[in-house]
């Protein structure tokens, strides 16, 4: 019997019942001549005989007829129906249908093969749906919260004889409020554009130190105020092939998370190494560190593991991260203890030494 390329049986009526039918075939002639030669035997008249075998070759057609039928209603009819209810429910919606499978493990047909995908692209189809429900959902409570904000402060702000400082206070908080929504926007914006494909990585080469550095620079007013001591160990004339504007992304989100979860007093370190063709850059951190289901989904989108911080942010930075570092053809990795600090590994191919 032939197979398919996973090994399932090609087909749901085998060579086998060829001959299966040409049995009973030969068997229905044979009795058919033994039925003759006793009525012969026994003296019938001659048009007795012949109804009788015709009544004989009725019964024997009807009979075949009725197996082949249901035969086929088992191997075709039933389970087709069943895919095109199930295909049916889906096209209205409704993911959480499955067909189950006709045969056990082993002894699987064509026609299992289409179900298990069948099944496979229900449930991708119900993620997908699922997580385009999910975000939108997210992506209104987000915008939800700075406007509420904004609109609660400038009614205060309508207030007559309100205080200077007050005043100041409220705009402040409106300023806050709308630099939130501002980055909320821009930050959905690019991951949709990224997830869409419609940024292609450019290709130009530049200093990868000397990027890290200065991104490094932008974060100087946090670490001063926090007094979080700075540990560089940036080596020399990196070159790197790759896209810089995006890449200035990954470090900026790694870099405002570190100063972020790090409390006052504690150490950032930024190292680039370069290791064969590759760069490899590690933020570390001794701030507050993940537990293992934070560190699980710290690329999902509007992940947020610690919620005491979620006022600053949206959880999308590091799925933002991941999206380019995918894109750029690198990896990334984190290494974190509850407590102990986290630390971000992106290995980037295409680096070189400035000779
Ligand atoms: N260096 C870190 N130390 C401890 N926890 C971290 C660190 N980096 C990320 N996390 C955890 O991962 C979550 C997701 O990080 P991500 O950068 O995606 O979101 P965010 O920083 O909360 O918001 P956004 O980046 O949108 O401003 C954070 O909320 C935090 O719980
Ligand atoms: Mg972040």
């Amino acid at each position: 019997m032939s197979r398919g390329s996973s090994g399932e049986k090609r087909s749901r009526f085998p060579l086998s019942i060829f001959w299966i039918v040409l049995s009973v075939l030969l068997i229905t002639a044979g009795v058919h001549v033994a039925i003759l030669l006793g009525m012969e035997k026994a003296g019938w008249a001659p048009i007795v005989q012949t109804h009788i075998m015709v009544l004989y070759w009725i019964s024997v057609s009807v009979l075949l007829t009725l197996l082949i039928r249901s035969r086929m209603k088992v191997a075709y009819d039933t389970p087709l129906q069943e895919i095109s209810e199930a295909t049916k429910k889906v096209a209205h919606g409704d993911f959480s249908v499955r067909i189950a499978p006709l045969h056990e493990e082993g002894k699987e047909d064509y026609l299992d093969t289409m179900i298990r995908d069948l099944n496979a692209m229900i449930t991708e189809l119900g993620s997908i749906e699922t997580l385009k429900t999910d975000f939108v959902s997210n992506v209104s409570h987000e915008i939800k919260t700075p406007l509420a904000v904004i609109q609660n402060y400038s009614s205060l702000l309508n207030a007559e004889n309100l205080p200077e400082h007050e005043r100041k206070e409220y705009a402040v908080a409106i300023s806050a409020a709308a630099i939130r929504l501002n980055t909320l926007i821009t930050n959905v914006l690019r991951l949709s554009r990224l997830e869409n494909q419609q940024i292609r990585p450019k290709s130009e080469q530049f200093d990868l130190g000397g990027q890290l550095t200065d991104c490094l620079l932008g974060f100087e007013n946090i670490w001063e105020e926090k007094e979080i001591e700075i540990e560089p160990d940036i080596e020399d004339d990196v070159i790197i092939t790759s896209d810089r504007e995006l890449l200035s992304i990954v470090w900026n989100n790694l870099l405002s998370n570190a100063f972020k979860f790090t409390e006052e007093g504690g150490t950032v370190s930024v190292s680039l190494r370069t290791e064969d063709k590759n760069a490899v850059v590690s933020v570390k951190d001794t701030g507050c560190g993940m537990p293992p289901e934070t560190v699980r989904h710290v690329f999902d989108k509007f992940y947020q593991g610690d919620t005491s911080h979620s006022i600053q942010g949206n959880g999308l930075g590091l799925a933002l991260v991941k999206r380019i570092v995918d894109i750029v053809g690198g990896e990334i990795r984190v290494e974190s203890e509850p407590g102990e600090g986290s630390t971000f590994i992106v290995k980037l191919t295409g680096a070189s030494k400035k000779n």
